[in-house]
């Protein structure tokens, strides 16, 4: 791809800069921050690593200078303040729908076709502001979430259980929150169901503990996580530059799907080079609905805070 753009050059913005220019996913990349000099730091360090990594990947910062962002293919906006211990992602709302609206219309403007990923908190939400904001079909504005959620699940499966992560398979469905809903019906060490290795109770420890994962790093740095969020994010730009068609679980604008209409939320999801191109419908028993519909109402309450903003 010619130019990708990351908007935030903070701990996430700068990691998933970071992580795609190690995989030489783009010919340019275009880090963009407000504070003055941040992006252009980080950018240039990244680009030092260059000859070192081999990467081909230019890197470059831009303090809010959106003109040098023209023409990107994908822009992965992690702009916002992060969480500090006592928060939920749901309490940065009012701060950060403003700045996702603002940042998506300035990117819009410049990239007309941009696929826009989203890794902003309260994440459901700050993706359906952006996709307000775009004026895109929904295919092109999504979230990231499930690839995190999964993947600290699937590290602690690979922890209990002494294999490799690599071989762990699952899903997660739902908002990004503490009501996010893990699913070990769904979940496999390379085919043999997870139920097969653990007993229940463990299982249901690491659903806990994966529900909860970012605030266990909130309270342990006082800010918010990035390596995960950062590489997650990155193989979703992946999956979309190389037109991977990978299934990977995603935030996406539901309309139907699991019966649930004009909201963004967690679902298995195709992503290729259109972006998602398949949402899939998984066939839940009674509890995981119920679940599922748990994490949709927590959704809905802060969308409804979102509504309150009059800002669309
Ligand atoms: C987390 C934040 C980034 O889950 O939402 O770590």
């Amino acid at each position: 791809m010619d130019k990708i753009t990351v908007i935030g050059a903070g701990n996430v913005g700068a990691t998933v800069a970071n992580v795609i220019a190690h995989k030489d996913l783009a010919r340019e990349l275009v880090l963009v921050d407000v504070k003055e000099g941040l992006a252009e730091g980080k950018a240039l360090d990244i680009w030092q690593t260059s000859s070192i990594n081999n990467f081909n990947t230019r890197v470059v910062g831009v303090t809010n200078n959106y003109l040098r962002t023209k023409g990107s293919g994908i822009v992965v906006i992690t702009s916002g303040i992060p969480r500090k211990p006592g928060m939920s992602r749901d309490d940065l709302i009012k701060t950060n729908a403003n700045i996702v609206k603002e940042v998506t219309e300035k990117v819009i403007k410049y990239s007309p076709e941009a696929i826009i990923i989203i890794v902003s908190n309260p994440l459901d939400v700050m993706t359906y502001c952006a996709y307000l904001a775009s004026n895109k079909p929904s295919n092109k504005v999504f979230g990231m979430a499930g690839i995190l959620d999964t993947g600290r699940y699937r590290a602690f499966i690979a922890e209990a259980l002494n294999v490799s992560p690599k071989d762990i398979l699952s899903l997660s469905l739902g908002g990004h929150g503490d009501q996010m809903v893990p699913l070990p019906r769904y979940t496999s060490v390379n085919g043999i169901p997870i139920d097969e290795l653990l007993g229940k109770d463990e299982i249901d420890k690491i659903v806990e503990r994966t529900r909860l994962g970012g605030g266990e790093l909130v309270n342990l740095m006082g800010t918010s996580a990035w390596y995960a969020p950062g590489a997650a994010a990155a193989q979703m730009v992946e999956a979309i530059v190389d037109d991977q068609k990978r299934i990977f679980p995603c935030c996406a604008m539901l309309k139907g799907e699991y019966g649930l209409k004009d909201i963004y939320m967690g679902v298995p999801v195709k992503l290729g080079k259109n972006g998602i191109e398949t949402i899939f419908e998984l066939q839940l028993n009674k509890q995981e609905k119920k679940l599922l519909m748990e994490s949709a109402e927590s959704v809905k309450s802060v969308m409804k805070v979102l509504d309150d903003m009059k800002l669309f």
